[in-house]
């Protein structure tokens, strides 16, 4: 009997060891795994939580009260007044569609001009939809304007249903997004980002306006990511992807970096059914216009030009 239950205890103890030994080499092998994970991709930012720079306009309560169904992040250039007002009376207007909640934020840096500043803070106190931070506002420093509209949405909207990033010199209609695309009488879609996929390969000749070092990025080509002129993902896909951003070197080709971040999630891009969003200028056609999402480009007269009527066409054109 005695004899029985030591031997039974031996046992035990033997599995136990060697399900500790077990335990300890998978952990070393994460370990490994997570190393030679950050050496491929150049962890150079530390791991920041907050904004990269400091905010000189930050809006803290303009998500307050419900959350809202989708934020709109458009990027603009301090001097830019005209086109944000442009964007205000056209497809930025945050009740266009009946019943959803849209938030407006538009996207600066800081401008080389003085005097800008002072319009940008009046033009501010007066619509509340002007985030900036302190970096220079410049094509390459785009990643980090995008980054602050996540950042921005992570922590004072985490409740947003979808967030969406669209270039302001873009045709947009917010209708066929909301309505048949994002359907908010459907259950909230998760991991979802969606837009026009593309798919590219590193540029090596420094000359080249889209050239990136080996040392940036090493691989010979970028996963797919989705075109920014217009993307739109789920809301809470935000603090995910600002985390993983804050692992990364900065590639200063926004659309491309947001790939970059959602590949190494494992998040997959979502394929539009039909030619939702459009990257080649596409001439205005009011009844094609009501059943897709965005056009690239248009400018601030053209859209002027055609809003009207194609307030019309939503309510003329059916099927
Ligand atoms: C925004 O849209 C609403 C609803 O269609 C309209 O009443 C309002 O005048 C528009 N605002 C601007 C600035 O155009
Ligand atoms: C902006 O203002 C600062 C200090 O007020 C001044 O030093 C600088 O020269 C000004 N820059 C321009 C472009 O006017
Ligand atoms: C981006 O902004 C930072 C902070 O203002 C500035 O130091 C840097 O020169 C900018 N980078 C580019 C490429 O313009």
């Amino acid at each position: 009997m005695g004899k029985n239950i030591t031997q039974n205890l031996r046992k035990m103890l033997k599995l136990y060891l060697l399900f500790l030994f077990l335990a300890a080499l998978a952990f070393m092998g994460l370990q490994y795994l997570c190393i030679t994970t950050t050496l491929v991709f150049n962890t150079v930012h530390p791991r920041i939580i907050g904004p990269l720079y400091p905010y000189l306009i930050e809006e803290p309560s303009k998500c307050g009260g419900d959350p809202p169904f989708l934020v709109l992040l458009i990027p603009s250039k301090p001097q830019d007044v005209l086109i944000r007002d442009v964007l205000r009376k056209t497809w930025a207007n945050e009740s266009l569609v009946l019943g959803i909640s849209i938030k407006r934020i538009f996207l600066l840096g800081r401008s080389f001009v003085n005097n800008t500043e002072v319009s940008v803070e009046q033009e501010s106190s007066t619509f509340h939809d002007i985030i900036q931070q302190d970096f220079l506002d410049t094509y390459h420093n785009l990643t980090i304007k995008t980054l602050m509209g996540i950042e921005w949405v992570s922590r004072l909207c985490p409740r947003a249903s979808y967030v969406m990033k669209v270039d302001a010199d873009m045709f947009f209609n917010p209708w066929f997004l909301v309505r048949q695309i994002l359907q908010p009488e459907k259950p909230l879609k998760l991991e979802f980002f969606i837009g026009l996929v593309a798919r590219g390969i590193p540029f090596r000749n420094k000359d080249s306006k889209w050239y990136i070092s080996y040392e940036m990025y090493s691989n010979n080509y970028y996963p797919y990511y989705c075109s920014g002129t217009g993307y739109v993902f789920s809301g809470e896909l935000s603090p995910r992807i600002y985390k993983e951003a804050m692992r990364l070197a900065f590639i200063p080709f926004e659309d491309v970096f947001l790939g970059i971040c959602l590949a190494r999630m494992g998040v997959h891009i979502y394929k539009p059914a039909s030619k939702w969003f459009v990257g080649e200028k596409a001439e205005y056609n009011r009844c094609h216009f009501t059943r897709l999402v965005t056009v690239h480009h248009y400018r601030p007269d053209e859209l002027l030009k055609l809003w009207p009527d194609f307030l019309k066409a939503l309510e003329d054109c059916t099927g």
